[in-house]
């Protein structure tokens, strides 16, 4: 693994995502990263540069953040590192299998994309994931109660849609957490059971 490129992709969103509030900026992608090279390591047979270059990249062409064509950003930073054709090909597919307004539910086809997608989906869920639905929600003008429905819609359905056995097991105590959130939250502002 070419440990040099990391450092440059991470110093490359960094100064892309300055500024960002609403979840999606640095410390995501790089939780991602952390998230993905420990499922990485108990999955066989993934190639763990694919994995880390997809994980620090795969929000860099993110429409909620830019309006880039084609992965515009991750290919002229591969491009630009000298990063071969055919691995950049295969780095933004995997980029491109995890985006969910992208794909809708279908699950990629290759280990590297199975194992950046749960990674993608565990910062979802768990404390970070009760932060980030908050942070996106204000920013996006959605109410706290909407922002409670998304978790109904969305965040608790989570753990089920996992593709690799590590991730699932990362997810218990997130998911765990979420539903303790929850129950609080009923308790605390008197609404029913939810
Ligand atoms: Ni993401």
């Amino acid at each position: 693994m070419n440990n040099d490129l990391i450092r440059k992709a991470e110093e490359y969103i960094q100064v892309l995502f300055e500024g960002n509030s609403d979840g999606h900026g640095i410390d995501h992608s790089l939780r991602v990263l952390t998230n993905a090279m420990e499922i990485a390591r108990e999955e066989p047979g993934a190639d763990l540069e694919l994995v880390a270059l997809a994980s620090l990249l795969h929000d860099a062409d993110d429409h909620k953040l830019t309006d880039t064509k084609d992965n515009a950003n991750a290919r002229d930073f591969l491009k630009e590192n000298n990063v071969e054709d055919d691995r950049i090909e295969l780095i933004l597919s995997i980029i491109n299998s995890v985006s969910f307004s992208k794909n809708r539910g279908k699950i990629p086809d290759t280990i590297e994309g199975k194992i950046v997608q749960d990674a993608d989906r565990l910062d979802a869920m768990g404390a970070v994931g009760i932060a980030r639905t908050f942070a996106y929600g204000g920013k996006n003008g959605r109410s706290v109660d909407d922002s409670i429905g998304h978790f109904h819609d969305k965040l608790l359905l989570l753990k089920d849609g996992l593709n690799t056995k590590t991730a699932r097991k990362m997810a218990e105590e997130r998911h765990e957490f979420m539903l303790e959130f929850l129950s609080h939250y009923d308790s605390e502002t008197g609404s029913p059971e939810s």
